[in-house]
């Protein structure tokens, strides 16, 4: 992994899934990880994995959803270590309700919250060193849902749209100060949350894959990125179908999303992860 001469990544939702996996991807000797997600004892076993791999860095419990307490630490990290990439990829799912009933309005917030404004507190947490230093990297983890919205998930698809509208913008913004911006979507990605998705997931690969794929994206500093291809190609030409006609083409992805356990009420969590 020669090629990408980042020093100090800031990786959000690391404490599992396919954060877990970049982590893996991205690490060698010279490397510093803020890993960054809600459970500490997760990103503990993440940063013991990349310190195995010859990095270094630091398991930092912060939900994104709080700016003052994400802000603080960032900036205070990079007066430490200068960040040079950002990768902003925890996130939420969540679907209709029963029997096709709306989302819950719970449901609803919390992935605005977390898929758009946790986001947008990661980016807007290190930007304004990057913009002066003239030097940087920001990569923003969308979704093919976010490229064609999925009809049982209309706030994930939503809110994953929201971020490749964002993703243009600030690649508009930053490119004269230096600094690149990545779009990725990812298909389908073996995780706890794709585990949820109980429907079809075609060309699913492992979160493993998935990382290597991204890592060789984000050392070009592709400006958008979906993959896998086929899957990517078939929304993009499907987007140039009148709405009603490219409808057709989604009832093979049909899906329900079973509630996520580590945003249940404690008295009802008695999933185990
Ligand atoms: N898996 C797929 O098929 C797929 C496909 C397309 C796009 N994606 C996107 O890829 C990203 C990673 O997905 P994944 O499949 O790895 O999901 P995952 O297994 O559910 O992991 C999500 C990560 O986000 C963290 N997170 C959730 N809420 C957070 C909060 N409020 N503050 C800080 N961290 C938070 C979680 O950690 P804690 O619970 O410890 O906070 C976890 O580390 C997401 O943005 C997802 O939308 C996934």
């Amino acid at each position: 992994m020669a090629a990408l001469k980042c020093k100090v990544i800031v990786l959000t939702g690391a404490s599992g899934g396919i954060g877990q996996a970049l982590a893996s991807e991205f690490a060698q000797p010279g490397t510093y990880f803020a890993l960054l997600a809600r459970d500490k004892e997760r990103l503990e076993t993440v940063l013991n994995e990349v310190r195995s791999l010859g990095a270094d860095g630091e398991a930092i419990a912060i939900d994104i959803r709080d700016r003052v307490q994400l802000h603080a630490y960032l900036s205070e990290l990079d007066t430490r270590r200068p960040i040079d990439l950002v990768i902003a990829n925890a996130g939420v799912t969540a679907g209709l309700g029963p029997q096709k009933s709306r989302e819950s309005d719970e449901d609803c917030d919390r992935q605005i919250d977390v898929n758009y404004r946790g986001v947008v507190n990661t980016i807007t947490g290190a930007v304004d060193a990057m913009q002066s230093r003239r030097r940087g990297q920001i990569v923003l983890i969308s979704s093919l849902a976010g490229m064609r919205a999925l009809p049982d998930m209309p706030s994930y698809s939503a809110t994953k749209a929201a971020i490749i509208a964002y993703g243009h913008s600030l690649r508009g913004w930053l490119k004269p100060f230096g600094v690149s911006v990545s779009i990725i979507c990812p298909g389908f990605v073996t995780s706890p949350m794709s585990a949820r998705h109980k429907g079809s997931k075609p060309l699913e690969m492992s979160a493993e894959k998935a990382a290597k794929m991204m890592r060789r994206a984000i050392e070009r500093r592709r400006a958008f990125y979906a993959f896998p291809f086929i899957l990517a190609l078939g929304i993009r030409l499907q987007n140039l179908l009148p709405p009603k006609l490219g409808d057709l083409f989604l009832g093979g992805f049909e899906a329900e999303i079973e509630d996520d356990p580590r945003y249940l009420a404690p008295e009802k969590n008695t999933k185990k992860l």
